[in-house]
């Protein structure tokens, strides 16, 4: 029920922000608060009881439901951000996106070695974002344990540049 609701509220813009780039606009999914709820509460369900010591979400978009997420799961929220954004000592990765380019960073004691942690991300495209969060989090030594999107662009099969890290992949609307 959840998914055929979010489903019809994602508003597709088509050429932006490139020629040929359909964009899923979740702006209307954010102003729907009984929504926003059910989609964290899905989270939670396909979770299943899974141990993660903390969140990681990639900024902007990722920050949304990863934060709400983390909350809602009483656990630590790691903010995954574009270069230059953070303050303190940082690790790096660059990665190439359905649109452009790009280099995430995050901060060098976002966690402790062996720590479980799930990747949140709005949307799944090319998965250059989520690839270059999941080596971050392999550099620190900390456990990729799994995957949560809104949203999954399947027709670019993307899912198998994730299984590499963990083959846990909730994506809601497909
Ligand atoms: C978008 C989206 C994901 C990423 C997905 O972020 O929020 O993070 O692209 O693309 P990929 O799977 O091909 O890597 P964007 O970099 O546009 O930044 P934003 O969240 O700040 O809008
Ligand atoms: N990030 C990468 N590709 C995207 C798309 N088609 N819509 C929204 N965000 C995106």
């Amino acid at each position: 029920m959840v998914i055929d609701e979010l489903k019809a509220v994602i508003r597709d813009i088509p050429d932006f922000p490139k020629p040929g780039i359909v964009f899923k606009d979740i702006t209307p999914v954010l102003q729907n608060q009984e929504l926003c709820t059910a989609i964290v509460e899905e989270f939670v369900d396909r979770l299943n009881g899974l141990e993660i010591d903390a969140i990681a979400g990639v900024e902007s978009r990722g920050f949304l439901f990863g934060m709400m997420l983390a909350n809602k799961l009483n656990i630590p929220f790691i903010p995954i951000r574009k270069q230059g954004k953070l303050p303190s000592k940082t690790i790096g990765e660059s990665y190439k996106l359905e649109y452009g380019q790009a280099t995430i960073e995050m901060h060098e004691d976002a966690f402790t070695a062996g720590s479980r942690i799930l990747i949140h991300d709005d949307l799944l495209a090319t998965g250059g974002t989520v690839v270059a969060a999941s080596k971050l989090i392999e550099k620190l030594e900390g456990v990729v344990v799994g995957y949560a999107f809104v949203i999954s662009l399947d027709f670019l099969q993307s899912l198998g540049r994730l299984t590499r890290f963990s083959d846990n992949i909730i994506a809601l609307a497909r």
